[in-house]
């Protein structure tokens, strides 16, 4: 057994929030354990939770798109959310259930070592850029400890809100470019002051 399908079957035992009480399945993240894109959303949604895999509702449609317009598949990235449980009636996670659950993700991102994490939307940026807000610094990144962290709107906020769409578009099209010249890239200074955004 790989060490990530180790690490699926600790998060489906997972009893550390209440979110273990309601869910129908955990769900973990999935894709290679080698590849060199991670994405991170927010937390399972209705679809998620019944299948047990991230992104397969509408979002996730539109995320497929996306990677589509990069010329990805989604089996070729990484794809996890900072909750592995869904929320009950897709409320916003609590500061308590995203610590609980903190753990999980940090313990992926090791195992996959990416190149490039992708943040989509305010729960997962919060994570890499804290006290930044995603309409500054959307499309923008920042080289730390050798991964190159990169904001995106949720995918979902593009389907209530049809002006965020192009801006998505422009945002995930940047991407490429990025992981091209990835070696060029500075690494940030320390201290939450001196971020080096490109
Ligand atoms: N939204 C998310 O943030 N994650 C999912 O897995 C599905 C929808």
């Amino acid at each position: 057994m790989s060490a990530l399908d180790e690490l699926y079957r600790q998060i489906e035992r997972c009893q550390r929030c209440e979110l273990a009480r309601y869910r129908t399945r955990v769900v973990p993240g999935e894709g290679p354990e080698t590849a060199s894109l991670l994405f991170i959303g927010e937390a399972p949604g209705w679809h998620e939770d019944q299948q047990g895999r991230p992104f397969v509702g509408p979002a996730g449609q539109f995320l497929e798109e996306l990677l589509a317009s990069i010329g990805l598949k989604r089996e070729q990235v990484y794809i996890a959310n900072v909750i592995k449980c869904r929320p009950l009636g897709n409320r916003d996670p609590l500061p308590s259930e995203i610590q609980a659950c903190s753990q999980w993700l940090e313990q992926q991102i090791e195992l996959i070592r990416p190149k490039m994490v992708v943040t989509l939307g305010r729960y997962s940026m919060a994570r890499y850029f804290p006290g930044e807000s995603i309409s500054k610094i959307h499309g923008k990144a920042k080289k730390q400890d050798n991964i190159i962290y990169y904001a995106m709107y949720h995918p979902a906020a593009a389907l209530h809100q049809g002006s965020l769409r192009k801006i998505i578009e422009e945002d995930i099209h940047r991407i490429p470019e990025i992981l091209a010249k990835i070696d060029k890239i500075p690494e940030a200074k320390a201290g939450p002051q001196q971020l080096t955004l490109f």
